[in-house]
């Protein structure tokens, strides 16, 4: 007896001692306080001037998510009268400006700024170049070849929009860029980092509107893809975008004739789904969507998805006689279509709220293959149950949810609205916050904007760009939303929604958020951060290092010859700026590579 115990005391000193070595400690934080210059939202006069998209200026958003300062080694502009660039410390993002001196390129304009990772050997470079006689023949690349990471080259954006590069990892944990995907499993990877951590404690990037990736015209009514579409890719390439959280409305759609008879349930975006004359359209069916999420989840086991559930009513094809609420008759059949879903969670613990539940109570469910939960907000389910347990629907407040819309459209409103909802919450310790909390990074135009310049392009110009530089710069280890919720989710380009033109920064976002910034908390995460350890902390990273080229139609190759940089100039010209202030006075060759 004496010596088991003894034998028990050994043991729990031991594990005490790792504990100790192993322990997050507040001063070994790296997270950086240091602020970068503010940036600048696109202006509502350029997003709406056809004229100003030409604008000759824009930016370059960095952002790092690594426990290394980027230190700025050098710049050099041919023809630009601002080329901006700087460090980006720790867990900070930072806007560079850059604006050509000729609104018509000439093929000879160059910039580029070369960046080294500090304490590694890893360094990138950023580029801009003419490539022809037009305005917007002018490119962007990203080249971290010099961190096996590939280069990619971008459209010239223009009209005082952005590029952006969001980095994670750490020397000793490998770098991962936003340059592409990766395998969609993310979470599963980051498994060990987040396993631990309750459902508020986590970030996941989420979708508005989730289900309008197109427009279905199952009701007849005036939304059109301009006013009514949210998304540009299906349910399954935003799962595999990042996105975990879903804000899916689903209605049944029911003859005109015969309201009796269910045309279908579809995923529906109107302005009011209980008024008598409602506006709006359908986007992906039901069916669409369960098949969408069965693919992913066969193909990647073990995540964490919500599907957050409304309108749940019925409608008229000719939406202008009111709802239909729904009987035990449309809820069956609403039901017996989700029980297509697999990896659902049945009866699950409702006596703890959901937010507080470790992320692995749901990530191990189904032999590892994780949950798909339905919260279903419950508020046109009149006579009929509001969640069925057994089935793994749930009603929405089953998880402590504060949902930030702000109804505002315009980003320089919107974004400070945004961060300062979501900067006073604490996470972790005493004063833990002990929410959820969803914020809503999208614009709400009115219809005649929505309808003139589209959501898409409040998406993908004003409102998603500055989310990389003022949204980060408004969130630390204490404070961050749980959801990033956004329009376009993925799409950089303007109508380019095939997978290979997708821009992957929420992607890497929230693995970033995950693994970096929140494990710099100790009060969140007890373990020393996954970047400062060794490796073997996680199930070896993403795919294959790749160190190929992503040109800006789409095309990529991966194995270039090492000379290939695109952008790269190799004479600087009489004329030349350098970071430095110094011009130089003669045309010398380029001695950067
Ligand atoms: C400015 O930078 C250039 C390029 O790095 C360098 O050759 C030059 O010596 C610098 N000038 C001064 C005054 O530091
Ligand atoms: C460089 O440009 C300046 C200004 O245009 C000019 O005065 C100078 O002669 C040029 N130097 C050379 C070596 O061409």
């Amino acid at each position: 007896m004496r010596i088991l115990q003894s034998l028990a005391f050994v043991a729990s000193f031991a594990g005490l001692l790792v504990n100790a070595q192993d322990a997050c400690k507040p001063q070994d934080r790296t997270f950086s306080t240091e602020q970068t210059p503010a940036g600048n939202y696109q202006p509502a006069s350029v997003f709406m001037s056809p004229a100003s998209q030409l604008s000759p200026k824009f930016y370059i958003s960095v952002v790092n998510l690594t426990p290394h300062r980027f230190i700025l080694e050098n710049t050099h502009s041919y023809q630009m009268s601002t080329f901006d660039f700087g460090d980006v410390p720790q867990g900070k993002s930072r806007q560079n400006a850059i604006k050509y001196r000729n609104r018509i390129a000439t093929q000879d304009d160059a910039g580029e700024a070369y960046y080294r990772i500090y304490g590694t050997d890893k360094k990138f470079a950023l580029r801009v170049k003419g490539t022809g006689p037009l305005v917007d023949q002018r490119s962007v690349t990203l080249d971290l070849s010099g961190m096996n990471l590939g280069q990619r080259i971008y459209q010239f954006p223009g009209g005082e929009s952005s590029v952006t590069l969001v980095i994670t990892g750490s020397s000793k944990y490998g770098f991962y860029a936003s340059l592409r995907h990766d395998r969609g499993g993310w979470m599963r990877w980051i498994y060990n980092t987040i396993k631990d951590r309750p459902v508020r404690h986590l970030f996941l990037p989420g979708t508005h509107d989730s289900g309008m990736s197109k427009i279905t015209n199952k009701i007849r009514s005036i939304g059109n893809s301009f006013n009514t579409q949210n998304q540009g890719i299906n349910i399954y390439d935003q799962l595999r975008a990042g996105a975990r959280w879903f804000d899916l409305r689903v209605g049944s759609v029911h003859d005109d004739n015969n309201p009796a008879r269910n045309l279908g349930f579809h995923t529906l975006h109107v302005n009011d789904e209980t008024a008598t004359v409602c506006i709006g359209n359908s986007g992906e069916s039901l069916d669409e969507v369960i098949s969408e999420i069965n693919l992913f989840t066969r193909e990647n086991p073990g995540e964490l998805i919500f599907l957050s559930v409304r309108y749940l009513i019925g409608r008229y094809e000719t939406p202008d006689r009111g709802p239909i609420y729904w009987g035990a008759q449309l809820w069956n059949d609403f039901l017996s279509k989700i029980r297509g879903v697999n990896n659902r969670c049945p009866n699950l613990d409702t006596s703890v709220p959901f937010q507080n539940q470790p992320a692995s109570y749901f990530m191990d469910r189904n032999d590892g293959k994780g949950c798909v939960i339905f919260l279903l907000n419950g508020q046109n389910l009149k006579d009929v149950p509001k969640e069925a347990v057994g089935d793994g629907l749930y009603a929405q407040n089953r998880i402590g949810v504060r949902d930030h819309w702000s109804n505002i459209q315009d980003i320089n409103a919107l974004a400070p609205d945004q961060i300062s909802n979501w900067k006073d919450l604490k996470r972790g310790g005493d004063k833990d916050f002990g929410q959820f909390h969803i914020a809503q990074w999208l614009a709400t135009p009115n219809a005649v904007a929505s309808t003139a310049y589209s959501l898409q392009g409040f998406a993908i110009q004003q409102v998603n760009p500055a989310l990389y530089w003022a949204g980060v710069a408004g969130m630390s280890p204490e404070s961050w939303p749980n959801v990033m919720m956004v329009d376009y989710i993925g799409v950089q380009q303007r109508d380019q929604m095939s997978w290979n033109m997708l821009s992957a920064e929420m992607y890497w976002l929230g693995i970033g958020m995950n693994l970096y910034v929140i494990s710099e908390n100790c009060d969140v995460n007890k373990l020393k951060s996954p970047l400062v350890k060794a490796r073997d902390l996680e199930s070896a990273g993403g795919e294959k290092s790749w160190n190929g080229i992503i040109f800006a139609d789409g095309r990529s190759i991966d194995h270039p010859s090492p000379e290939l940089h695109p952008g790269h100039t190799t004479i600087l010209r009489n004329g030349t700026i350098f970071a430095n202030g110094t011009v130089l006075e003669t045309t010398i060759p380029n001695p950067w590579i």
